[in-house]
């Protein structure tokens, strides 16, 4: 599907903030639980730490988090919660399922305006989330509008697993988006996105839905925890990355290498490097922080913006390509001048 500007607005990122948890993992800790080495996971991933959430610590709940990521965006966009129309939160970590995410966070910041609720993309959430926000204000419908990305992935992990479980971490990432006017230069430019359930194999959790209760047998195999088909996952990830920000460039009139910054899911630095080759772009114009925090789903591409951002590397009137896929599976691309 392709969304491109037709009418009098647009709508563009005015903020970003992160947030993580203080404790951090390191592989040669992981090497002390599992039949792995550091080596390995550099290798392999890219990965060198990750951050996790402390269970029952309510700071390190999922919507205390997006609230702290929130708070920061709010701040650099010069807006306060009281301006919120809208709060998106893409999570498949909820804090619990009822009520939502998006409405711990919005009670934690206190945004009493706004409108609440969560969107499930898995490691796509933000992305999908960034689209739909985006489809709100362009029909000037609102003016203002809060994505957050978060996930607590640990809280799913087979920490058994040695396959999956050294790839996860917990985190969040926010962003405030505002309606503007559609001659505005610094917009999003164009939203691709798409699913196939078809895959729905390649990466699940069986158990915790209402498919299947999780009782003791069910934890006691697992089944309440991810499950990943690793190297097929790769392919389908290295292919939908690079053929979304291909059509993200076409439609826009861009050529491979035109881009100045490529923000993408943070799954594994080969397959990043695999979609940099593809697109023509050297590393140095791809933001990256799966060295330090693992794959954090929802939260890669927000957080990954955010200190391109703050470090002032990406800079007013630049191409930025966010680009995704997640469990679903799911995927897409945003491209947006700075
Ligand atoms: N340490 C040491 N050896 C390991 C480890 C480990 N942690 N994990 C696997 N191995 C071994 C395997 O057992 C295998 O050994 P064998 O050859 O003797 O059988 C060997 O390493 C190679 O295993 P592969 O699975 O082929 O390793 P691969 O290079 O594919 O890397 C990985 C595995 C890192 C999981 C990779 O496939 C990957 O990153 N896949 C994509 C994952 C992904 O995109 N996930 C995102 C999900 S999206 C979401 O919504 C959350």
């Amino acid at each position: 599907m392709i969304a491109t500007n037709f009418g009098p607005f647009a709508s563009r990122i005015t903020g970003t903030g992160s947030a993580f948890p203080d404790q951090r993992l390191t592989n040669l800790e992981l090497t002390k639980k599992i039949d792995t080495t550091d080596e390995w996971i550099r290798e392999r991933t890219g990965i060198q730490e990750r951050r996790i959430a402390q269970a029952g610590s309510e700071a390190d709940r999922n919507s205390s988090l997006g609230a702290r990521a929130a708070l920061a965006a709010l701040e650099m966009a010069a807006k306060t919660a009281s301006d919120i129309d809208l709060i998106l939160y893409a999570t498949c970590t909820p804090d619990t399922l009822i009520p939502s995410t998006a409405c711990w966070l919005q009670k934690k910041i206190g945004a009493t305006k706004a409108w609440a609720l969560d969107v499930n993309a898995a490691c796509s959430g933000f992305v999908f989330g960034l689209a739909t926000a985006d489809s709100f204000l362009r029909s000037g419908q609102f003016k203002t509008a809060l994505v957050v990305g978060g996930d607590i992935l640990t809280s799913m992990t087979n920490w058994e697993d040695r396959g999956s479980c050294i790839l996860f971490g917990d985190g969040a990432g926010a962003a405030i988006v505002e309606r503007t006017e559609a001659t505005n230069p610094r917009r999003i430019l164009s939203v691709h996105m798409g699913a196939d359930g078809r895959h729905w194999e390649l990466f699940h959790v069986q158990a915790g839905g209402s498919n299947m209760e999780v009782t003791a047998e069910v934890r006691a195999k697992k089944l309440d925890k991810m499950e990943m088909k690793g190297r097929e996952m790769f392919k389908v990830a290295v292919r939908t990355l690079g053929d979304y920000a291909v059509q993200a460039l076409e439609s826009n009139g861009l050529a491979l290498g035109d881009l100045d910054w490529l923000v993408p899911h943070q799954a594994n630095l080969r397959i990043i490097e695999a979609v940099a080759k593809r697109l023509e772009l050297p590393m140095e114009k791809v933001l990256i922080n799966i060295d330090r925090y693992g794959n954090t789903s929802s939260a890669t591409i927000p957080t990954a913006l955010d200190e391109g951002v703050r470090k002032g590397l990406v800079k007013p009137g630049e191409t930025v390509l966010l680009d995704a896929f997640g469990a679903g599976v799911t995927y897409g691309s945003i491209l947006m001048r700075w």
